[in-house]
């Protein structure tokens, strides 16, 4: 009776201690696009996806689920690690994988091209009208030195805020949800525009799908 309570108890422990180690294995995966590595040529070229997405973005989510091996980070989500982990790899890993994850879903070869619904009255509100709200939006990625994003965020309460950040940085980390992020790292648009950062950005309004941005908009 004893040995058969004792058995009991280590089958109990085992399953236990395999339900925690599944859960430390917790693998960040790349997500699959929602079109081919061609489909938003000329203005990104397959080329340009084949690395960006299939060499840069991969690296980070790969060196994140190296890295959170065995750390308390190991269960959470992009968006958990984000906000709490400190300044160092693990963040800058966590927010490269959130930041790419939003820019290439937020993508589509044939995007709505416009904000409508509730994004669009906020946008209005904010900036006066969609077309001031690119050119702002523009300038501020355009004057980012170095590497980093820009972004269209947003806080609880649906108020608009156009914010920059340099390397892997992301306005979820200061309470604002992102909603929109262009990558203005050299990676993402020197084989198709060399040095012209501008004529990426111009493009890139051409690729953004404000069915998905308004939808992330619509659930903040
Ligand atoms: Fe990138």
């Amino acid at each position: 009776m004893k040995r058969h309570f004792l058995l009991s108890a280590l089958l109990l422990l085992s399953t236990a201690i395999l339900a925690v180690s599944a859960q430390n294995a917790r693998k960040h995966e790349l997500p699959k696009l929602p079109y081919a590595l061609g489909a938003l040529a000329p203005k990104m070229s397959q080329e340009t996806l084949e690395y960006h997405y299939g060499k840069h973005y991969k690296a980070y989510i790969d060196n994140l689920n190296t890295l959170i091996q065995d750390t308390p980070y190991a269960g959470m989500s992009l968006e958990e690690i984000v906000v709490k982990a400190p300044n160092g790899p693990i963040f800058n890993n966590a927010g490269q994988s959130l930041n790419h994850q939003l820019f290439f879903l937020g993508m589509s070869p044939a995007p709505q091209s416009q904000p409508s619904g509730a994004l669009a009255e906020a946008i209005n509100k904010e900036f006066g009208s969609f077309d001031r709200f690119k050119a702002q939006f523009a300038r501020a990625a355009a004057g980012i030195f170095g590497s980093g994003w820009a972004w269209l965020a947003t806080d609880k309460a649906g108020n608009l805020r156009i914010t920059t950040e340099a390397n892997a940085g992301n306005p979820l980390r200061y309470g604002l949800i992102p909603l929109m992020g262009l990558d203005v790292w050299e990676h993402s648009y020197y084989i198709d525009y060399r040095n012209r950062r501008a004529e990426y950005i111009t493009n890139y309004w051409d690729l953004v799908d404000w069915k998905v941005v308004g939808q992330r908009y619509d659930r903040r």
